[in-house]
């Protein structure tokens, strides 16, 4: 069972890793996949409740590979741990499968310090769902979701979930468009939907978009309506028609808000 897992964990990294040349390269030399493989060992003992062994155990694979995983965190088939070097995934962090995590990583809490005998045994680390990618300096902090096939930049902070499919970026992070709106596995015709966006750049710019358009429709409406009268009246009434048709633009718009 645990080789068959090390062997999908050398296959996941040789198709994710450009630089890799062959699986015995992968099997020598990547750090990442000795974390996960001391990783594995030091859970089988946790989930049999011997947490001192465990944990030294990950502290001797820490020693060698500057990758710090706690025995207790959960963690699917096919993780990829990319260099690895300062990457730290806390005690209830759970992994789905086919994720990858690049150096300097850090899936934490968010104040461990404050209050801590409260914080025991809490959900107080991240989930991170199915495919998500998380690049390297990355600081994912609190009992948050990361979302199937989501992607966080790298060097940003997160702090609050990140549905699935999209990118977020910066500190705090924020959601971003993807050059290829493809990739958010859905495609948005006119830009980002509102709907369940944490962005309030995006929720705002969207409701700008909506404000202008109504706008736009009345103006036309308008534009319409004064070129049936220019059509229908005569020339000496046109003026007044104009300047009657202006002050209900006017005191129409005011009236909308
Ligand atoms: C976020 C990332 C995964 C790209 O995701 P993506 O969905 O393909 O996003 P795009 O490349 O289309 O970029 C979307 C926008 O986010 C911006 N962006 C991308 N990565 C960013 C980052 N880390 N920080 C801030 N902004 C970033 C882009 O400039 C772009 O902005 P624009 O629309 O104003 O031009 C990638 O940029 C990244 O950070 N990868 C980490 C890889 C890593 O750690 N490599 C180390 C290997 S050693």
């Amino acid at each position: 069972m645990i080789f068959k897992r090390i062997q999908e964990d050398i296959d996941a990294i040789f198709e994710r890793d450009p630089a890799a040349r062959s699986r015995f390269e992968v099997w020598l030399c990547y750090s990442g996949l000795h974390a996960l493989i001391v990783y594995r060992i030091a859970h089988g003992f946790w989930r049999r409740e011997w947490f001192l062994i465990a944990r030294f155990i990950s502290q001797v694979g820490r020693l060698f590979t500057g990758v710090e995983i706690h025995p207790g965190a959960t963690i699917g088939r096919r993780l990829v741990i990319d260099h690895g070097h300062g990457l730290v995934i806390g005690e209830t962090s759970e992994i789905g499968e086919n994720v990858t995590l690049y150096h300097g990583v850090t899936l934490g809490g968010i104040a461990p310090s404050v209050d801590s005998s409260r914080q025991k045994h809490t959900k107080r680390h991240p989930t991170l769902e199915n495919d998500v990618i998380v690049g390297s300096g990355a600081q994912i902090l609190g009992p948050i979701v990361i979302g199937n096939g989501a992607r966080v930049g790298a060097n940003a902070v997160v702090t609050k979930d990140v549905p699935a499919g999209v990118t977020a970026t910066g500190v705090p992070a924020h959601v971003v468009m993807p050059k290829d709106r493809k990739q958010a596995g859905q495609f948005w015709a006119y830009g980002t939907p509102s709907d369940g966006c944490p962005d309030p750049i995006l929720a705002s710019v969207d409701g700008l978009r909506g404000q202008v358009s109504l706008l736009m429709e009345r103006i036309e409406e308008l534009e319409g309506r004064l070129q049936e009268q220019a059509e229908a009246a005569p020339d000496t009434q046109t003026d007044e028609a104009d300047g009657e048709m202006r002050r209900s633009v006017i005191v129409g718009g005011g009236k909308r808000r």
